[in-house]
């Protein structure tokens, strides 16, 4: 289900502030990951994109942090699930990774 109202903005960032490490000088919104606390943030991100993104055609989805990919690999499937409708003829999904994190597993 998505929001009705209208909405201009054809480029949507998703923050993920999840890191399994803090870096001492980074400015942006992070703390370290939790499992309990990501589920918590999944669910609050699903009832927002709800409430105020409608489904229209996204041009550029970016999914940002933080480290997305601090995320657990369900957490991860949760998260482009509930993005799915977002992702529908984008011209451009993009996805910060840790190059530490990734696996065959992780890309697929
Ligand atoms: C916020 S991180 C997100 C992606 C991932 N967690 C990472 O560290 O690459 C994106 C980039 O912002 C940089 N960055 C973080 N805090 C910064 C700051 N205060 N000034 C300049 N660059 C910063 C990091 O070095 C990193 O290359
Ligand atoms: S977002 Fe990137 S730079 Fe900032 S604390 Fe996390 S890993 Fe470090």
């Amino acid at each position: 289900m998505c929001a009705a109202a209208t909405f201009e903005n054809r480029a949507l960032y998703v923050h993920i502030p999840f890191c399994q490490g803090i870096c001492a000088y980074c400015d942006f919104t992070r703390v370290r990951y939790h499992a309990g606390l990501a589920d918590q943030y999944l669910t609050q991100l699903a009832r927002e994109l709800e409430e105020r993104v409608p489904c229209k055609g996204m041009e550029t989805v970016y999914i940002g942090g933080g480290t997305p990919t601090a995320l657990s690999l369900d957490q991860l499937r949760r998260l482009l699930d509930l993005l799915q409708p977002y992702l529908q003829g984008a011209a451009e999904v993009t996805i910060e990774a840790n190059p530490e994190a990734i696996s065959t597993e992780l890309i697929e």
